[in-house]
């Protein structure tokens, strides 16, 4: 018989599951997120480019740089929020490649000599591994606040480089007491779903 997933484990990642807006004070440390990345780097990307990087904010100096570029709304829970992390697109993650395909390392000239297709494919896959990471944060047994109500040129000025796009900010711990609202719905199966 084949593996699936326990229900309540599924409730874990998805069905329970919320945004959190609020944390605890218990703090995240490096090694939980290594954890989480150990576990998310296997999650798939196209010629296993793993174009995602993170920036963990982490001193009090540059959360307050970082908050500085956030939308209103999303200043005072970033402010508070145990640990938060910049994910961004490593424009030139051809450079690693051939680490990646070891099998195949002329991929890398053959398809990324390019910036701007290299832009594109890594905007892509830097997002899915985006969205593995914050699986992978309430998989650890923690809530993601994921956000891009940001300024983007000026978070990329004050903690990336030309080579890097930040994707989104991702506040990271024990989730607060507060849901701000509830669930809000989801399309059905049949709104999203065709069979051709
Ligand atoms: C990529 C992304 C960007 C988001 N940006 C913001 C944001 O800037 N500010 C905010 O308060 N919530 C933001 N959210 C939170 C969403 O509104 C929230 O995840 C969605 O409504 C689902 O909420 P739920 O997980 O509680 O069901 C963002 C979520 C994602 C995935």
């Amino acid at each position: 018989m084949s593996l699936v997933l326990d229900p309540a484990a599924q409730d874990l990642l998805f069905r329970e599951a919320r945004t959190a807006n609020s944390f605890t004070d218990e703090p995240v440390g490096d090694e939980q997120l290594q954890a989480i990345y150990d576990l998310v780097k296997y999650g798939p990307t196209a010629f296993n480019q793993c174009p995602l990087r993170v920036t963990l904010v982490r001193s009090p100096e540059a959360r307050e740089r970082l908050v500085g570029h956030l939308a209103e709304g999303n200043r005072a829970k970033t402010a508070a929020a145990p640990l938060v992390a910049i994910l961004s697109a490593d424009n030139e993650f051809h450079e690693e490649l051939p680490q990646l395909m070891p099998h195949a390392p002329q991929l890398k000239d053959a398809f990324f000599s390019e910036r701007p297709v290299r832009e594109g494919t890594a905007a892509l896959n830097a997002a899915l591994q985006a969205a593995y990471f914050i699986i992978g944060v309430r998989a650890a047994g923690l809530a993601a606040g994921p956000m891009t109500g940001l300024d983007f040129e000026g978070v990329r000025k004050e903690f990336l480089d030309d080579d890097h796009t930040p994707l989104m900010v991702v506040n990271i711990g024990r989730p607060g007491p507060d849901a701000a609202f509830p669930r809000s719905p989801r399309l059905a199966y049949e709104q999203v779903v065709t069979t051709v």
